[in-house]
């Protein structure tokens, strides 16, 4: 296990607040665990995955788990004194549909290795649901919290396992489990992981690169979306809030609502020129099934969540993060042709 600058490891002291995470490496763990960390301490936050990155091992503990290996998990936790389990380790929408066995494997047993450890040793779970457990004969505006779930999609089916669950442990064995439907999560660090919603991070890419994008889903595909930023904040929100506040175990959470289309033509407004067309596959057909808005009043009831960000403001912010890296690639392009340019001329004037 690499342990990170000064890492206070093995402190199985119940006072310290000691979070394991799981899939810390994908988009949503990317920002969650520096996030945390900066509110409990790099120390107090191991991060742990199948795969890893340079920032992710420079940050503060991290461990390698694969949430399949039941006993590295009980290991991890009994020698670093883990407090609380945030589990994101999942195979996405997307990715699930092309390896239903893998997805099974990994959201349902990672699911249920989570919760038998936590329930076993007393620790809290804060495990994210989605969006993608509602179906094609859910209501598809406003969604409730507690409606039809009959998802099509294996991913879908293995989060309202998790969800039902989650709720069971709670019942049974007093586990205290928190979970939020997400939404598609708009970010700017890590690259999405291959979810239905990737079209919302990939086309600021394309408009910065190119000034077009091609859609995978169609241009009136809407769908519940939110910012990182208010991912975090909800995440943290309801993670902190006083269990006697809280009502259920899992919430509907949303920003906004909004097409490709309507997303394109904000881009625009940033972007003068840019352009999209669609090309629709198979994930155009998952979004048919999927909520178009959330009705998230119990979150803004029992824990106060408010978002921050609309559709303008989550666009500049990400074009702001962004747009350093595309200029300096252009420019270093730029002097590339510029120097491959003059390097030709002495034999161009000497033919
Ligand atoms: N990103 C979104 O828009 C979104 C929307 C709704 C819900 N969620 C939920 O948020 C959570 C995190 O999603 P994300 O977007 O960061 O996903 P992601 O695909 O970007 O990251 C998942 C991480 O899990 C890791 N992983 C895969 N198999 C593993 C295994 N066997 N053991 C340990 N780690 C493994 C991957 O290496 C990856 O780093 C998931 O529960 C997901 O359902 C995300």
């Amino acid at each position: 296990m690499c342990t990170g600058r000064g890492a206070i490891l093995g402190d199985p002291s119940p006072s310290t607040t000691k979070y394991l995470v799981t899939g810390a490496c994908g988009q949503i763990g990317a920002e969650l665990v520096p996030f945390l960390r900066a509110k409990v301490g790099k120390d107090n936050v191991i991060a742990s995955d199948v795969k890893t990155s340079r920032s992710m091992l420079e940050g503060g503990p991290f461990a390698y788990l694969d949430v399949q290996d039941r006993d590295n998990m009980a290991r991890l936790i009994l020698e670093n004194g883990v407090t609380h389990v945030v589990h994101l380790a999942t195979l996405l929408s997307a990715v699930g549909e092309r390896n239903p066995a893998l997805a099974l494997k990994v959201n349902i047993h990672g699911c249920q290795n989570v919760l038998e450890l936590a329930a076993q040793h007393h620790l809290s779970v804060y495990a994210p649901s989605t969006i993608a457990v509602f179906g094609a004969n859910t209501p598809r505006h406003a969604t409730p919290d507690d409606t039809i779930m009959r998802p099509s999609t294996i991913y879908g089916i293995t989060k309202v396992h998790q969800e039902l669950l989650g709720q069971y442990y709670a019942d049974r064995h007093g586990l205290d489990y928190r979970s939020i439907r997400y939404p598609g999560i708009i970010s700017s660090k890590a690259a999405p992981g291959g979810g239905t919603t990737d079209y919302a991070v990939e086309i600021f890419h394309a408009a910065l690169a190119r000034g077009a994008y091609t859609c995978f889903l169609s241009g009136d595909a809407e769908l519940p979306m939110m910012h990182m930023a208010d991912c975090l904040d909800a995440t943290y929100a309801l993670m902190t809030a006083p269990r006697e506040a809280l009502t259920r175990t899992t919430y509907n959470v949303t920003a906004l609502s909004f097409t490709p289309a309507q997303l394109a033509e904000a881009i625009a407004r940033a972007v003068p020129g840019f352009a999209i067309d669609y090309r629709p596959d198979f994930r155009d057909d998952i979004a048919r099934t999927w909520p178009a808005s959330i009705d998230d009043s119990a979150a803004r009831r029992d824990w106060g969540w408010r978002h921050r960000l609309g559709l303008d403001e989550l666009v500049a912010s990400m074009l702001n993060a962004l747009r350093p890296q595309y200029e300096k690639a252009a420019a270093e392009k730029a002097a590339a042709a510029a120097a491959a340019k003059q390097q030709q001329q002495p034999v161009a004037a000497a033919a």
